[in-house]
């Protein structure tokens, strides 16, 4: 579908995110000829800078993120940019925003909030004082998206004065995921798996989102945030809402989001006792990643020396179902570990009972790996016979490689939701009913770590995370893939 002509503008135009993410991927989608030819990105800036002074730090800071360039159509595309300084805060430095924008009702406009989230309510009501929260415009909403309850309510409620409902973006980038959509695909576009995908079946899923990268220069941000927010509450819970939800009547955003909302709604809440047995949190110290030695968390540049902020965390959820009462849900993240790994692992039951001249337990129980990254496929797990004499079974694998069976360009996630938000297409966007259950399962978790005086466990850079999180999961009997 041709998208209609838009101005998008960029608040946090120069910043990090900007720079590295959304322009690489409007450049993209420029590329592939997406973009109508008179739509601009209007990158908004505290810094007074001119219009080439702004497009120089483009070329310096945005280029380098590209996928390829090829020079011809990078000079077409920063002809496109238009940069306004303006100080977010204060309305009455609006004008030259004003001015940049077309006056035309039929212009799709979007104001993407890549700024602190404390700006983002001051910002709405600058955008609607200065008449320029208008009804064809939409807003995005960049993580965090606060940091408790409180505050993400507070958020929800400031914004949702300016713009309604149908009108707002919550990124989640995990859900521009090419493999994310694909579990939709695989889950409502096949027979196959629904009738096994509940408790009868199914014994336990595990999901990892597992970072090499450490903290580098986010310090500021991280240590006040930590992984249970910066991952937990968002990523992994989303990644669990699609592999838990109901099948939704269609992928209208609605049908979709109250299913994910059932989901969290249905997440077991923790008590203090419950809480302690069922969640790991670790911090790493200095170790080895690919060879390459790498400090402690706590002697990163602007640590604080006593840094009790988790950078893995670990956790056995519950979900109060008919589907799924009884199947533990295994969530982990960490920085620093051994491999870049995002992964799901939906694990069979075992088969009841043996014909072959094999013991029970020398059949693995099938299971469905679904790769996020660094590549991106479907694995399923099955027992077949070793070739030859005799009956030998054995594990053996059902391998689908996204790049491999589909020729066509990836997109990154950036680029499909920047689309989606300019098609208005709120299906891969969160609710806000959405965020707030979510952050009401995690608020609990928080305050315990707030109120008690336990640290976090040490981990050693380049490992999978504290020994405490494989014996989390091995008291059930089982192990993290990769240990397996
Ligand atoms: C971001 C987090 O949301 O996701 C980062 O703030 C993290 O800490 C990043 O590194 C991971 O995203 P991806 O797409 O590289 O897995």
């Amino acid at each position: 579908m041709a998208l209609n002509d838009f101005d998008l503008v960029l608040f946090g135009g120069s910043g990090d995110l900007a720079m590295r993410k959304l322009l690489p991927a409007m450049y993209s989608r420029d590329v592939c000829n997406d973009l109508p030819p008179t739509a601009r990105i209007i990158c908004v800036g505290r810094h007074e800078w001119s219009q080439d002074e702004f497009l120089h730090s483009v070329e310096k800071n945005s280029k380098p993120h590209l996928k390829a360039v090829d020079q011809a159509a990078w000079a077409k595309f920063i002809q496109r940019i238009v940069y306004v300084s303006l100080n977010a805060t204060d309305a009455s430095t609006y004008a030259p925003l004003v001015e940049a924008l077309r006056d035309d009702a039929s212009l799709t406009r979007v104001y993407y909030l890549a700024t602190p989230p404390h700006l983002f309510a001051k910002i709405c009501d600058n955008l609607a004082a200065t008449g320029l929260a208008t009804a064809n415009s939409r807003v995005v909403l960049e993580k965090p998206l606060g940091r408790d309850l409180a505050s993400a309510k507070q958020i929800n409620a400031e914004v949702g004065k300016v713009f309604s409902e149908s009108q707002i973006f919550r990124i989640d980038h995990y859900l521009g995921k090419e493999t994310v959509q694909n579990l939709l695909a695989l889950r409502f576009g096949n027979i196959l798996f629904e009738p096994l995908w509940r408790r009868e079946w199914i014994s336990d899923v595990q999901i990892t989102i597992a970072e090499k990268i450490g903290v580098g220069n986010r310090m500021g941000y991280y240590d006040t945030s930590g992984a249970l927010r910066d991952m937990l509450q968002n990523h992994l819970l989303q990644l669990l809402c699609i592999v838990a939800m109901e099948p939704p009547t269609s992928i209208a955003p609605d049908a979709v989001r109250d299913a994910k909302l059932q989901v969290l709604r249905s997440l077991k809440r923790f008590t203090p006792t419950t809480l302690a047995q069922n969640i790991v949190r670790g911090q790493y110290r200095a170790g080895h990643v690919d060879g390459a030695a790498v400090p402690s968390y706590r002697d990163e540049p602007d640590a604080p020396a006593q840094s009790r902020t988790e950078t893995f965390v670990a956790i056995k959820a519950e979900i109060d179902t008919w589907r799924w009462a009884g199947v533990p849900f295994y969530l982990r993240t960490g920085k620093r570990m051994h491999d870049r790994l995002a992964e799901i692992v939906v694990r069979f039951k075992p088969i009841p009972h043996s014909i072959f001249n094999q013991p029970n337990n020398s059949f693995q129980p099938n299971s469905l790996v679904i790769r996020l990254q660094p590549d991106e496929g479907l694995r399923m797990n099955l027992m077949a016979k070793t070739p030859g004499d005799g009956m030998r079974l054995k594990q053996a694998e059902l391998e689908l490689d996204f790049k491999e069976q589909f020729k066509a360009p990836r997109m990154e996630a950036y680029e499909r939701l920047l689309l989606d938000v300019l098609r208005g297409q709120l299906t891969l966007f969160m609710r806000g009913d959405e965020l707030e259950a979510a952050w009401d399962w995690v608020e609990p978790i928080l305050n315990h770590w707030e109120h008690e005086d336990s640290m976090p466990i040490p981990y050693t850079s380049g490992t999978w995370g504290p020994a405490a999180s494989s014996a989390l999961i091995g008291r059930d009997g089982l192990q993290w893939r990769e240990e397996a």
